[in-house]
């Protein structure tokens, strides 16, 4: 028996009949169920009686406007699909109508060709929507109040490291690309140490001007210099006791460089037109996504410096290296926005994990959150869509998934071995798994001998190629 398909439901809500009437008959010529409400009370109460597809809904109705009854409707089924229909695209209509969570609009008169396109894609994604299998959340965020998460082996180790050396005075460089969680381990580090209740200050050595840089750190007296109206405390000043994160070690200057030897050789500071010497007791974490060991050789940092600084190294992964840790990450992204209501995403499709876990990371963490924020926003259900994610994440991905390659790799290998090893390519296929697999240890793959062995003695025939 032939299997029956549930034919899409619409429903059309406007006060002009006239346009109810046009718009059921593009509809119904495809074989689309439609419904009509004459006004938005009509409409709202339609959907909460059984939500249809998709809603087609006018801007301009006597009684509840169309934006009024959007959100009405998205208030009764977060996950309704609707379409706004406006005699006028403009702006602010368009703003407003996609942050009520309309799925898109339409300006009217219609050209049917367009309206069946855009309700076709609505009903696509409508599928789409009930039909996610959403990951379940792996993670409870209440586990992550540190707020780094990360369960693969190279982040286990920055957290023993951390644990080991948090109590300690220790100086710590961590390194690492950028968006890899640098200032949130030192933040960490911070917390964990006896200097958890004091202040921590971040400083940016690459953002503050050479002149400025000396009082930005040491202070300065009323005076100083033109401008110095009043007296100032420095950074280390400000932080007595505390932690100083030196962030951006590499791109400090060599005179920035020599200040801050001294005081991490003296431990006193002098504010700049002063003359007094302060002692000051700060603990100094310092990070840089520089090659700081190139920078020594090309003696653009100093030596000295380098090994006061870099006496425990935490290096941080770049996220391409712990794909294992993606899923976790996002799905604490996703919660950490739930529970500050900024978005309705709830979980993220298995096929838009996939797109993710596939991705190279350049911007590392903080890409990924960013990417998780702006499809969290975007997603018209609790799931985020692979529709959801930026074009050029699904292209890139799906480019590096295609099989073209491993097939255009085969080809080009087959070509060469028939030209040099010509009736002979099965043993030399052989020999190739057989090398491969005493690397990697793994018992050999069988393979049949060459063409003049029988075949028949082979146990495991050899993937068939077409
Ligand atoms: N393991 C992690 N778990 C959760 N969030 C993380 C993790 N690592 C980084 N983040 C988040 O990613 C963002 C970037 O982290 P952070 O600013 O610490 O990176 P960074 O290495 O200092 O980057 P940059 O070199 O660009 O300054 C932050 O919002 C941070 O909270
Ligand atoms: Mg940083």
């Amino acid at each position: 028996m032939a299997e029956t398909v549930p034919v899409p439901r619409i429903l059309v809500v406007d006060d002009d009949t006239e346009v109810r009437y046009s718009v059921n008959r593009v509809l119904s010529a495809r074989h689309y169920q439609v419904q009509e409400a004459a006004n938005g009370e009509e409409g709202v109460a339609a959907v909460k009686r059984s939500p249809p597809d998709v809603v087609l809904l006018d801007n301009r109705m006597t009684g509840m406007t169309g934006l009024e009854t959007l959100q009405h409707i998205r208030a009764a089924n977060p996950k309704q699909l609707v379409i706004l229909m406006t005699a006028y695209g403009t702006a602010q209509t368009a703003i407003e109508a996609m942050k009520f969570g309309a799925f898109d609009y339409v300006v009217k008169p219609f050209d049917p060709p367009k309206l069946l396109a855009l309700v076709e894609s609505a009903l696509r994604t409508q599928a789409d929507i009930w039909s996610a299998r959403g990951v379940q959340p792996v993670i409870n965020s209440e586990d992550h109040k540190e707020g780094i998460v990360g369960a693969s082996a190279p982040m286990q180790q920055v957290f023993k490291v951390i644990g080991q050396v948090a109590a300690s005075e220790v100086t710590v460089m961590i390194t690492g690309e950028s968006g890899t969680g640098k200032e949130l381990i030192a933040r960490s580090l911070h917390r964990h140490s006896h200097r958890g209740g004091k202040p921590f200050v971040a400083v940016n050595c690459s953002a503050i001007p050479e002149n400025l840089i000396e009082s930005e750190l040491f202070g300065h007296e009323r005076g100083a210099f033109t401008g110095a109206t009043a007296q100032r405390l420095g950074k280390f000043e400000v932080c007595d006791g505390g932690t100083i994160f030196l962030d951006e070690i590499g791109d400090m200057t060599p005179a920035t460089q020599t200040k801050i030897l001294r005081v991490l050789q003296e431990g006193e500071i002098q504010r700049v037109g002063g003359s007094e010497t302060l002692k000051v007791n700060v603990r100094v974490i310092a990070a840089t996504n520089k090659d700081l060991e190139a920078l020594v050789k090309a003696r653009v940092f100093r030596e000295d410096l380098y090994y006061r600084l870099n006496v425990v190294r935490l290096r941080l992964p770049p996220l391409r290296e712990r794909v294992e840790d993606v899923p976790q990450i996002v799905d604490y992204f996703i919660q950490s926005l739930a529970k500050a209501k900024k978005t309705n995403a709830r979980k993220v499709s298995a096929e838009a994990l996939a797109i993710l876990c596939r991705h190279n990371w350049p911007g590392n963490v903080r890409e990924l959150e960013n990417m998780i924020h702006r499809s969290a926003v975007i997603a018209q259900g609790d799931t985020i869509l692979p529709k959801d994610l930026p074009d050029e994440v699904r292209q890139s991905t799906a480019m590096e998934a295609q099989p073209a390659g491993l097939e255009a790799l085969f080809d080009q290998l087959f070509s060469r071995l028939k030209a040099t090893h010509p009736g002979d390519m099965l043993a030399q296929v052989q020999s190739a798994f057989e090398a491969r697999d005493a690397a990697s240890s793994k018992p050999p793959l069988e393979v049949p001998a060459a063409p003049a062995a029988p075949a028949a003695k082979a146990k495991k025939p050899a993937p068939k190629r077409k």
